[in-house]
């Protein structure tokens, strides 16, 4: 598109700033420039602007409860042995999603690279690593991992592996791959920009991973290989299990389209989304979506019936996923803190949220599957996220957590 093109454009959205500098860049800034204005998605922009995300109102929702710890234990040898055959035929791989930026830690590195040691040095990564060789030990067999990154992360996460060594791991079965970007705006539904020849684009949210996956051809790669299957995990639950056996045979027994670890709330008004049934498919829904009568409804023993929480582990059939690449999933306006150049052209670091970001989520995508297992696991077991720096989810419970488990520090 030419400049005048993009200015009309501008113009009619309201967003002419975007060229305040445009005469002081260089040619190929001017070109960069442009070209970045012209990939813009404008319907988002629209949506702040009506000041509501794309998140459909909920059909009917009813519980779904989850096949509880005491179910597994009673069935663990016949799960772990389906887990274990599926995984020594290397049908499982595992995709872990570190594209995010973090903002809450507010470490300026990729997640990933923060160290939760207090002796010695222990790096999120490597707890994850670490915890995913348990796996290949027991197994004898190494699981392909895929690791999304985004353009914001990519070379120090690349780089991160490669002077660590991959942490022990095989690195020709680690593949990396980006995720896409969207652009963000400031509470007024302006656009931000980064520098005099750049827009502030982030992360477009995990949900947009198997799509990244596909851009990418990794899909024909995995296909290659024979998986089937593919686990999603954070980057930030340093105590998950990744692809243990028990989970994968699990899913793989029930037949499901996908399967979910779940922990049992904490309490009922815990804030987390619950796995349930929405119109007779499975979908979680969020806490802020359930209504005082959903969180303290029970079954005849007084058990609550929404009570179990995601802890964005998952696993989908990897022909499922296919079928569903193309379906727009829901775009999430979500308030961050997201460095930009202000009017004077200074560089602002903000400390609080100055603004929106748009993200599609992989939980929305259990929506679009017609049948999916909760798995429950111990939280304390299993669930140890490091989101901030103190207090709940942080590195300080975090690391409670590793050494309750054992893991020295
Ligand atoms: P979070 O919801 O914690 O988001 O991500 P975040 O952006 O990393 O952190 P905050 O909210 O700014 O503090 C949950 C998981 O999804 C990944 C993260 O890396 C983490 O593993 N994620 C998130 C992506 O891979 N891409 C994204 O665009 C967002």
């Amino acid at each position: 598109m030419t400049y005048e093109q993009i200015k009309d454009i501008l113009t009619k959205h309201n967003q002419l700033h975007l060229l305040k500098y445009y005469d002081e860049l260089t040619v190929k800034q001017q070109t960069s420039l442009l070209e970045q204005i012209s990939s813009i998605n404008w319907h988002l922009l629209e949506l702040v602007q009506n000041r509501q995300d794309t998140e459909a109102v909920k059909g009917k929702l009813e519980p779904l409860g989850a096949l509880e710890v005491s179910e597994i234990e009673k069935h663990k040898e016949e799960f772990t042995q389906i887990g274990i055959k599926a995984l020594k035929a290397q049908k499982v791989g595992a995709v872990l999603l570190a594209g995010g930026q973090g903002t809450r830690l507010g470490f300026d590195k990729p997640k990933g690279m923060f160290n939760v040691g207090i002796t010695k040095d222990l790096y999120i990564f490597e707890c994850l690593i670490n915890n995913l060789m348990d796996v290949v030990n027991q197994i004898d067999t190494w699981v392909p991992l895929y690791i999304m990154t985004s353009d914001k992360n990519h070379e120090d996460t690349v780089h991160f592996f490669e002077e660590k060594h991959y942490f022990g791991y095989n690195k020709d079965f680690i593949r990396f791959f980006k995720q896409d970007m969207a652009p963000s705006v400031d509470f007024n539904g302006k656009l931000l920009m980064e520098d005099k020849d750049r827009l502030s684009l982030s992360p477009n949210g995990n949900g947009g991973w198997f799509h990244s996956l596909q851009n990418a051809g990794l899909i024909s790669h995995m296909k290659e290989l024979g998986i089937e299957w593919l686990t999603v995990f954070a980057v930030d639950n340093v105590l998950q299990r990744i692809n243990d056996p028990a989970y994968v045979g699990a899913v793989i027994a029930s037949k499901c389209d996908c399967g979910g670890k779940v922990v049992r709330k904490a309490d009922p008004q815990e804030r987390v989304g619950v796995l349930c049934l929405e119109d007779g498919k499975p979908s979680i829904v969020e806490y802020y979506e359930m209504t005082d009568d959903m969180i303290h409804l029970r079954d005849e023993n007084g058990n609550l019936l929404y009570n179990f929480g995601v802890i964005l582990n998952y696993m989908f059939r990897l022909d499922k996923l296919e079928e569903i690449v193309n379906k727009e999933l829901p775009v999430h306006i979500v308030e961050k803190k997201i460095p930009y150049m202000d009017e004077t052209g200074a560089f602002i670091k903000p400390s609080k949220p100055n603004g929106y970001k748009f993200e599609e989520l992989v939980l929305d995508m259990i929506h679009l599957m017609d049948t999916c297992l909760p798995y429950e696991v111990i939280r304390n077991r299993e669930f140890a996220p490091i989101k901030n720096p103190t207090g709940v989810d942080s590195v300080e419970s975090a690391r409670a957590l590793l050494q309750e488990n054992g893991v020295t520090l």
